[in-house]
């Protein structure tokens, strides 16, 4: 796709603000065909995802929610239908949009019934999912991320709440170099990784440090693997369930914000040996994810090597250099910061249970608690330290090392400008951090400052 257009100025602007040249970028129309340009892969990350097996004839029901702006709906349902697929559009209600509150991210992801009686936010509703097979579609349009189970018809999500998500123009960034981003990160952590150490480290004061055991590399741990291309976007930093009884993540993880609720005053988490011991700060956020800690202490879950609901196995690497914070931020209909985690170098910390995991239904089928909360890194560093002494830096105050790669720069060269494909469309802000103000200040209420900026 040309980012380099001699056009005037008529849809929006392409990477504002970073390179400081007003660009003229693909127009909405553009980008929505952009999806139809890319292959179906039943994969959930932006950038991966698109609608490019539909053809003439194709029955495709796409189900969203009254969260999403009936604008981007429209059209990309429009491009579809002038594929000549027919599409009929299904709106559940999902109640009206408000502002976040603190325990929204608990609401959304712990549970204690089998998710398919009440689904979390990003699953697939399973009556959509029925609907769509009894009346013979080929194509289902619908959730927002996750894995996508296996069915007999064509299944792709649909991340994209507003206009204002597609216009960022990330699901259309050079497919080829966004792949050879993943694959020289994921070098780094598959070959460089096995058995050595890993210090993850971030301003706002996360210190950890882990192992990559040899007994996490056997490739059976979905998304750990040798090419985990339908984790291409959401790579692995730390291995998944099962947690090895010789874990040893132990530190501190420290942030301001999580996938989907109100920014909350810094939160501490301390980890020993891989699991969560103690919960500092964090406003009602920390309060109830104490509270949670304490009424699960005793569980023994199948996955861990121990009791406890809250061991760490989550640090995703974002990997998609076009992805910016929306504009309404504050409201749910902005989709919270768990559109933000995909840019390139931020990490979130996932600690529970995994997502639909063997772990998940064993405890569902118990009336037990499950799931996992999030604890986002904007600047982190991640580095591995090899047994022999040398180091290999995964990602450097934010910026993901692969972006100033030679290779991946070489390959840039090929859809535009390096410099201007592999510069970040968007950094985050954070009063003494990167920004004029004390971090102090910033972390006793960072939804002021954060709203604030936004609005
Ligand atoms: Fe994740
Ligand atoms: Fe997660």
């Amino acid at each position: 796709m040309c980012m380099d257009s001699d056009r005037e100025c008529t849809e929006h602007e392409w990477n504002p603000g970073v390179t400081g040249v007003h660009r003229v970028g693909p127009g909405l129309r553009e980008l929505a065909e952009a999806l139809l340009a890319l292959p179906e892969q039943r994969c959930p990350h932006v950038g991966f995802i698109g609608y490019g097996d539909v053809k003439p004839g194709d029955k495709v029901l796409f189900a969203v929610d009254t969260h999403y702006e009936p604008e981007v709906v429209n059209l990309v349902v429009d491009v579809l239908r002038e594929r000549g697929a027919q599409v009929d559009v299904l709106w559940v209600d999902v109640g009206p949009d408000r502002a976040f509150d603190d325990l929204d991210e608990i609401r959304v992801v712990i549970r204690n019934e089998h998710w398919s009686k009440n689904p979390r936010r990003w699953e697939g509703l399973p009556w959509v999912e029925e609907l769509a097979e009894r009346h013979g579609y080929n194509l289902l349009i619908h959730g927002k991320g996750g894995p996508i189970p296996n069915t007999p018809y064509r299944y792709e999500q649909f991340p994209f709440l507003r206009t204002e998500h597609l216009q960022q123009g990330a699901h259309a960034f050079p497919q080829e170099l966004h792949r050879l981003i993943n694959r020289k990160t994921w070098e780094k952590i598959w070959v460089h990784g096995r058995g050595a150490k890993v210090r993850l480290t971030d301003p706002e004061g996360t210190d950890i440090t882990w192992t990559l055991h040899e007994g996490y590399y056997t490739g059976d741990r979905r998304g750990f693997t040798p090419d985990p291309v339908r984790h291409y976007g959401h790579l692995h930093g730390h291995p998944p369930t099962p947690i090895l009884p010789e874990e040893d993540a132990t530190g501190v993880i420290a942030g301001t914000t999580s996938h989907f609720g109100r920014p909350f005053p810094l939160i501490k988490l301390y980890l020993e040996a891989g699991r969560l011991e103690r919960v500092e700060g964090g406003g009602r956020y920390g309060q109830a994810w104490q509270e949670l800690l304490e009424a699960t202490r005793s569980i023994h879950y199948p996955c861990f090597p121990r009791e406890g609901l809250f061991w760490l196995w989550e640090c995703a690497i974002g990997t998609n250099p076009r992805i910016r914070r929306p504009s309404n931020i504050h409201l749910l209909s902005s989709g919270g910061f768990e559109w933000e985690r995909r840019r390139s170098g931020i990490i979130h910390i996932g600690i529970g249970t995994r997502w639909r995991g063997p772990e998940e239904a064993w405890a569902a089928e118990r009336n037990l608690t499950y799931g996992h909360l999030h604890v986002h890194l904007l600047f982190p560093t991640y580095e591995i330290l090899k047994p022999d002494g040398t180091k290999v830096k995964v990602i450097e105050n934010g910026r993901l090392t692969a972006l100033d790669d030679p290779e991946v720069r070489e390959c840039a060269r090929k859809y535009g400008d390096p410099d201007e494909l592999l510069t970040e469309s968007w950094i985050p802000r954070i009063p003494g951090i990167n920004a004029p103000g004390s971090f102090a200040d910033y972390a006793r209420d960072p939804a002021r400052y954060i709203y604030g900026e936004a609005g």
